[in-house]
């Protein structure tokens, strides 16, 4: 049995709006019967007060999606790791594959990112993950080892780093991973993480499984020993299965 907390993290991505936030969460708050994992929500940055509002009392931890690496400065359109932590954010989403297909986040800039999220006392939520070309290949390992050792490199306090494996072909597909297929690439993570940083660390880090986690799905994977939880898109946005997902923990 692991000594890990699951926690299950809600990605809205661009999506949402005040009325819509102030409602899933009251309905939300009253479905949840699980107290087996963390739970966190994701909103877009303009709805992070909304929802800091909203979640007062409740036992749902605020996250955002990305962060700057400046404290601040001339960066137009960008959001400091201080601006999140006076909205009341605990976690930040880094390294999403739709930040680095769109917005040409490279792994230089993700570790970065981790680095300043740490320093600022925030929880990072790295995601990796390989493309369907490379599963088929067999070079999901290879990519997946260059992807932490670049986004992890000289990181001093990893202890509550969270790391989501999000395989490509899975996120938005209604295609997910297998649990076996998941469990064991997570186990190859950890082994990563384990020489990247020490065997005792690897064992504290949460890595959690995302790409099309349903109601229906979910319970299969969370079940699994190596999966610490899920990092969950289109479904964070309905209110019932969102619900089923956090409640498959027990
Ligand atoms: P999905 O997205 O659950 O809609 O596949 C997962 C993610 O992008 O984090």
């Amino acid at each position: 049995m692991s000594m890990r907390k699951p926690i299950i993290i809600g990605n809205w991505k661009m999506n949402g709006s005040m009325a819509f936030a102030k409602e899933f969460v009251s309905e939300l708050n009253t479905l949840i019967t699980s107290k087996a994992c963390d739970i966190a929500i994701c909103p877009p940055a303009t709805l992070l007060n909304t929802l800091a509002e909203a979640l007062k009392n409740t036992n749902i931890a605020l996250g955002a999606q990305n962060v700057h690496f400046e404290e601040k400065g001339a960066f137009t359109g960008e959001i400091s790791t201080g601006m999140l932590k006076e909205c009341g954010v605990k976690y930040v989403i880094l390294g999403h594959s739709e930040r680095r297909k769109y917005f040409a986040d490279s792994n230089a800039d993700i570790c970065k990112k981790v680095k300043s999220t740490i320093a600022a006392n925030l929880i990072p939520v790295l995601c990796v993950g390989e493309s369907l070309k490379e599963r088929e290949e067999g070079n999901t390992e290879i990519h997946l080892h260059t992807e932490l050792q670049e986004c992890l490199q000289g990181i001093q306090h990893p202890e509550n780093i969270i790391i989501a494996y999000e395989p490509l072909w899975a996120i938005g597909t209604g295609k997910t991973a297998t649990p076996q297929e998941a469990n064991e690439t997570i186990g190859f993570i950890r082994r990563e993480l384990a020489k990247i940083f020490s065997e005792e660390i690897a064992q504290k880090i949460r890595i959690l499984y995302g790409g099309s986690m349903n109601a229906q799905n979910a319970k299969s994977l969370l079940d699994m020993p190596e999966i610490d939880g899920g990092l969950i898109g289109g479904v964070s946005l309905i209110v019932k299965d969102f619900v089923s997902v956090i409640n498959s923990n027990n």
